[in-house]
């Protein structure tokens, strides 16, 4: 049966609140409970892999189930975050490091060492705060605790800094005086009571940082496949992160080609006629899907959440498109269903139509 809320669980909003899978808060992700119900509805088995794993929705809640899994991620940020989520800890080695954090005296912190482009982006005085902190997390010998503390500063980072995320763009907003401390302590404190509520698995899902464009798995070697791709010419990712991304991993990230138009040798022919944009996605979105063809056992489900890209004179449906695709790699369609329509805006302003979100159902 199809959830009356699916509109909603093809977002992030349902991991709002929900122990571990909102220590990062990323808002292309979809919700644990359409994962839940997809696994459920399909009578889907591990080996589980999401190509596109952004926060690791998907892997978290193989974990809960106790099924095995594996994504992988372009953004080092998302593998990051992913695979913080998805760890075993060591509770009382991170309680320790929790009492040494909040004891530790403040002391100045010099702020030079980051680029001139991020350090415009904080006041200063917060900056100094951050990276004091940021230091104490880095002496943190245990790689995993590290790591999760490393996780909690990162998620309170844009609160911290003079910036809001609107939409698809990082906006310059100032703030003043932020207390670093409570903001950073206090997310740090709510992962501990998570940690203690989360029901414990052992399993930890395998994630790497790879290029679905590129990547392989071994023939035959994966059971279902759950994942939702970066949506034609929507959310930029780089610069949504931009932050997040320059201070704590000093990289830009490469994406699909949903904006990327870096090497239109590659673009395929068959999608001339479609705005460059698209014609880039859709050959980067065929690529992929060979590669999943490739890596799912015979019978294998594959079940994208997609939604089409908005263009100022008109709408491009992406699903029947991803559909098509598909079917001439011999996958078989088993449902296509409708979460939900959202509005195309031309420019952020003027209303041109409505897109489909989608849950594609494909049998190997
Ligand atoms: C819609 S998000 C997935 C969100 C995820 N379902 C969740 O719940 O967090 C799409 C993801 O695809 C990633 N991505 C973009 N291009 C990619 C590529 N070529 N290979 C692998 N991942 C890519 C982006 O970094 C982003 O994390």
């Amino acid at each position: 049966m199809i959830p009356e809320n699916l509109n909603e669980l093809v977002t992030f909003k349902g991991n709002i609140g929900l122990a571990v899978y909102d220590w990062f808060y990323f808002k292309e992700g979809f919700s644990r409970d359409l994962i839940f119900w997809l696994i459920n509805e399909f009578n889907l088995k591990e080996k589980i892999f999401d190509p596109f794993c952004g926060s690791g929705t998907t892997l978290l809640a193989a974990k809960e189930l106790n099924m095995n899994s594996i994504g992988i991620d372009v953004s080092p940020l998302a593998v990051f975050a992913s695979k913080v989520k998805t760890r075993n800890y060591d509770l009382k080695l991170i309680e320790k490091e929790f009492n040494e954090l909040k004891n530790a005296r403040f002391e100045n912190s010099r702020t030079d060492f980051i680029d001139k482009r991020i350090r415009e982006l904080f006041y200063n005085k917060n900056l100094e705060q951050l990276v004091f902190y940021w230091n104490k997390i880095k002496e943190i010998k245990d790689e995993k605790t590290r790591n999760f503390f490393l996780l909690a500063l990162i998620d309170v980072t844009g609160q911290i800094s003079n910036t809001i995320k609107v939409g698809g763009s990082l906006r310059k907003k100032k703030k003043g005086f932020i207390n670093v401390k409570r903001i950073f302590l206090g997310k740090a404190n709510k992962m501990i009571k998570d940690l203690q509520e989360f029901k414990a698995r052992k399993i930890e899902p395998e994630v790497m940082q790879a290029d679905a464009r590129i990547f392989r798995l071994p023939k035959e070697s994966i059971n279902n496949i759950i994942t939702s791709p970066p949506y034609l010419n929507k959310i930029e990712y780089t610069s949504v992160y931009k932050l997040e991304l320059g201070l704590y991993f000093q990289q830009q990230e490469t994406r699909l080609r949903a904006f990327i138009s870096d090497n239109i040798s590659l673009i395929n022919e068959k999608f001339s006629g479609m705005p460059l944009i698209a014609q880039a996605y859709f050959s980067d979105m065929e690529k992929v899907l060979a590669n999943l063809y490739d890596c799912l056992k015979s019978n294998g489900m594959l079940c994208i959440v997609v939604a089409g890209g908005c263009f100022p004179d008109k709408v491009i449906e992406s699903d029947e498109i991803i559909i098509s695709l598909a079917e001439e790699l011999n996958f078989k369609l088993i449902e296509k269903i409708t979460a939900r329509k959202i509005d195309c805006m031309a420019f952020r302003t003027k209303l041109i139509g409505k897109t489909r979100e989608s849950i594609i159902i494909l049998e190997k």
